[in-house]
């Protein structure tokens, strides 16, 4: 990474934020605080929400890039970063194919697969019957998902077949195809990724099922273990993983990584994020601090990539 640009350099910054999808509040959050750290270091930054007509305020605004604070469908998943392409605006993180892939639990887990990286097997199931065969494919407990959603929303620990019926019933509600995955019973892991590094990982730990919405935003009994506990080498060759798996999708930029480790000390896959949460108390900019980088600091980083390099 070059030495730091100086805040005019940025022109006219837009922080994309709110939007439509599930996640809207947490990424109100997310571009309040980017919003803040770029201001507290000078950059001209402003609020937009593309809930409402961004494409006009920023044809018209005379912006000259984006900060992508949105989660979720139509922010997260290639939609806005196409609109952005096809008005030329540069933007951070990903481009519209990892956005995509990385939005598309199913996908991403099949050139995972495709790859030769490890991920939990899985079945797509289009009916409560599909996923009650799933359940005799793949052993009980199975992660039942919305292929294409974030916050654990949707998302249900099937422990027994009585649940069947709730577990399809959450996941569907969603109106995206739905996953049933191998359970991993082990522990919860995730990188924080910055350019071409995987920054220091983070250990989850929920007395929660798993690390749900709840356990994610609403209780203050979930644990975030940095430094995560493992020896040098074991992090590193995480590390390492969990580049190659984000490499692999072809995102770029910054995001993060999720993945469990099994009873056996192996790594298991379950997706990444391109647009990962960015308050202040989010897992990156919790890894970045650990790396020697603070938030405003770590947000103009990320805002550095849209330069011409
Ligand atoms: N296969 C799995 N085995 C064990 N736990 C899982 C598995 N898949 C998901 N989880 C748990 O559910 C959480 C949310 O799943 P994830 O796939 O990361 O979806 P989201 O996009 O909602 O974050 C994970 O952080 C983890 O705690
Ligand atoms: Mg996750």
């Amino acid at each position: 990474m070059s030495g730091p640009v100086a805040a005019e350099n940025f022109g006219k910054v837009a922080v994309l934020m709110g939007g439509r999808a599930a996640e809207r509040e947490v990424s109100l959050k997310s571009g309040q605080a980017v919003l803040q750290a770029l201001r507290s270091r000078g950059v001209d930054a402003h609020r937009v929400d593309p809930a409402a007509m961004a494409l006009e305020v920023l044809r018209a605004g005379g912006y000259d890039r984006a900060f992508i604070a949105l989660h979720g469908c139509g922010g997260e998943d290639g939609v806005i970063q196409g609109a952005l392409e096809t008005i030329g605006l540069p933007y951070t993180g990903s481009g519209v194919l990892a956005s995509a892939l990385g939005m598309d639990k199913r996908r991403c887990k099949l050139l995972w697969q495709g790859a030769g990286l490890p991920t939990p097997a899985f079945r797509v199931v289009a009916s409560e019957q599909q996923l009650a065969e799933a359940c005799q494919v793949l052993d009980l407990p199975l992660m039942v998902k919305p292929a294409r959603e974030g916050s654990s929303i949707g998302i249900t620990k099937l422990i027994a077949p009585e649940d069947l019926t709730a577990a399809w019933r959450a996941a569907e509600a969603q109106g995206y195809e739905v996953i049933a995955e191998q359970f991993i019973q082990g522990a919860e892991y995730t990188a924080a990724i910055l350019g071409e590094e995987a920054l220091p990982l983070i250990r989850l730990e929920t007395p929660r099922t798993f690390y749900d919405y709840e356990a994610k935003y609403r209780t203050d009994t979930t644990r975030y273990i940095c430094p995560c506990g493992l020896s040098r080498a074991d992090e590193a060759a995480l590390q390492d993983l969990a580049l190659a798996a984000f490499q692999a999708i072809d995102a770029r930029g910054w995001g993060r990584v999720d993945f469990m480790c099994d009873g056996a000390g192996r790594p298991w896959l379950l997706e990444v994020n391109t647009v990962p949460g960015m308050t202040d108390h989010s897992l990156v900019p919790m890894a970045a601090r650990a790396r020697g980088i603070d938030f405003a600091e770590l947000v103009l980083r990320i805002l550095q990539e849209t330069l011409p390099q």
